[in-house]
């Protein structure tokens, strides 16, 4: 498959990804009342879209990071801070569905660490989204 396609793939995982975990994490911070089912909706756009979308801009990253990554992206710092923080937002998401798994069996949780995803997902995404693009710290 050529660069072109993983590049592609890479940014529409990339925005559904952080668009859809942002959006969920903020609208399971402002709960209505519990027996509105909200929990198990946002926890199905979570199974469907989110973790899919992450999966599929894995898939495009890797496509484009590994038939280059001895040439080029090894010697690339800013691709290694760009990794790094991408493995906490991987976490962070991997958190965001868990929760949203407990909230939905009916057990508590509360509103302010779903807030606090929020801003870790976003705050994080920025921060790759600007090592990507200007790439402090080039060879
Ligand atoms: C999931 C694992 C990821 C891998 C393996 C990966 C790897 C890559 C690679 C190899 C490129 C091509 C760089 C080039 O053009 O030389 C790239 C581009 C890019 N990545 Fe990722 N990435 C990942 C996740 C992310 C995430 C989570 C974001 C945003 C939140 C992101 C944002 C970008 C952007 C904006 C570009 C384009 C940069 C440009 O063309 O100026 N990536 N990525």
């Amino acid at each position: 498959m050529s660069i072109i396609v993983f590049r592609y793939l890479h940014f529409l995982g990339i925005t559904f990804w952080i668009g859809s975990a942002v959006a969920i994490a903020i609208a399971a911070s402002t709960p209505g009342p519990s027996d509105s089912g909200i929990a198990q909706s946002l926890r199905k756009i979570s199974l469907r879209v989110t973790t899919p979308a992450m999966l599929v801009a894995f898939a495009g990253g890797f496509g484009m990071l590994i038939p280059n990554f001895a040439e080029l992206y090894s010697k690339q710092g800013w691709m290694h801070a760009k990794l790094t923080l991408l493995l906490v937002l991987a976490g962070a998401t991997g958190v965001l569905s868990g929760k949203l798994r407990r909230w939905a069996e009916g057990q508590d949780v509360s509103p302010k660490a779903f807030r606090r995803l929020a801003w870790t997902v976003s705050v994080l995404a920025v921060l790759i989204v600007t090592f990507a693009v200007f790439r402090p710290f080039s060879a």
